[in-house]
């Protein structure tokens, strides 16, 4: 199997049985085969810099019932926010005084965010911040409204397509909710000029391992300028409540495989990798990720955004989660920068 491996990075694609095959047959020599040539290519287009965003979760009302998510409609036990737009702005002078250039403004699909009132938050931080990245992350919205965003000022989209086989699409989300829909979304996005970013969760409910040869498929044929994934992780408010969480394993294997098929590819190791494993986050790097997105929420609001359970970092201040973040990466070679991080692709 190491000749697929070899065949990835030469030619940076594979066959739909090849993803299926080498994702089914890895084994633990395999995959550090993989890392060892993950960094290689990260090194290349990425030196031992680790890009940080600053995560807004500015608001955890949803619209949405996705059956894996712990801010889902109906999720009567969540406890409710939404961050003024004064509470958004000390978020960012915090988060631009400990170093940050990108702002990621993430929630749910709320809609008592307006296109309106959205335009406001991004002109407020887009005149304030000239030299930051903003990055919105609130779900499909009409292309109209992502082109308002745009000539706002936002600059990129994180948008997860979770899985791209639409019957696997349909376990996780209720009537209504379509893997075409959410697919289109991305096209409108990057047709508009948006740097995007999207992904998927590894090891959600139902997921076989020719979903994730697909999700590797769309990947390839999206080329976007950034990949989200991290391991699916129960919420115990949920339909998933009593479901396994993805494991750390086939998480760092696929972020592994993404960085060998997209050389240059933003690639965050994720909270939630650091969330099943205390030191899931710098695996994540070492296995070819090259950013990291700690928390700038208020901290008391940060544990009702609870996607999932125990998720790390909820009772941290900015400023910890910070430092913390760099003796991570220090301790494993890499150094935190203060930069925009813009994609290479
Ligand atoms: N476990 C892991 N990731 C989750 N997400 C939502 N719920 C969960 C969960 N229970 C991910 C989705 C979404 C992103 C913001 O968080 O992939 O796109
Ligand atoms: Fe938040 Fe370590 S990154 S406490």
């Amino acid at each position: 199997m190491r000749q697929w491996i070899d065949k990835l990075r030469a030619t940076g694609e594979l066959s739909r049985e090849e993803w299926t095959a080498l994702i089914e047959g890895r084994t633990p020599k395999l995959a550090e085969y993989l890392f060892a040539q993950a960094r290689e290519v990260r090194h290349i287009h990425y030196g031992h810099d680790i890009y940080i965003r600053g995560l807004i979760e500015f608001t955890n009302y949803c619209k949405n019932d996705c059956l894996y998510c712990g801010i889902r409609k109906s999720n009567e036990k969540a406890n409710r926010y939404r961050l003024s737009l004064e509470e958004i702005k000390d978020c960012c002078r915090a988060g631009y005084d400990l170093g940050f250039r990108t702002f990621v403004l993430q929630g749910g699909e709320d809609g008592y965010y307006t296109d309106e009132r959205m335009e406001e938050i991004i002109r407020t931080i887009r005149s304030g911040y000239p030299d930051c990245a903003i990055t919105l992350s609130v779900g499909e919205r009409e292309h109209e409204s992502y082109q308002r965003f745009f000539d706002a000022g936002a600059d990129r989209y994180l948008l997860r397509h979770e899985t791209y086989d639409a019957e696997h699409y349909g376990k996780l989300h209720p009537a209504g909710m379509t893997a075409e829909h959410r697919q289109n979304c991305l096209w409108d996005l990057k047709q508009i000029g948006y740097q995007v970013g999207t992904g998927f969760m590894v090891g959600s409910p139902f997921q076989t391992p020719e979903n994730l040869a697909d999700d590797m498929l769309f990947l390839k044929k999206l080329n976007p300028q950034m990949v989200g994934i991290g391991p699916f992780i129960p919420h115990h408010d949920t339909p998933f409540a009593d479901r396994d969480a993805g494991t750390l394993e086939l998480t760092l294997f696929m972020l592994g495989l993404i960085r060998l098929m997209l050389p240059r590819v933003l690639l965050p190791s994720t909270t939630a990798l650091g969330t099943i494993d205390p030191k899931g986050r710098e695996l994540g790097i070492l296995a070819g990720a090259n950013v990291v997105m700690p928390n700038l929420s208020p901290t008391d609001v940060r544990k009702d955004y609870a996607l999932y359970d125990n998720k790390i970092c909820t009772g941290d201040e900015a400023a910890e989660c910070r430092m913390c973040m760099e003796r991570r990466m220090k301790s494993i070679g890499y150094d935190v920068v203060v930069s925009r991080g813009d994609s290479l692709v």
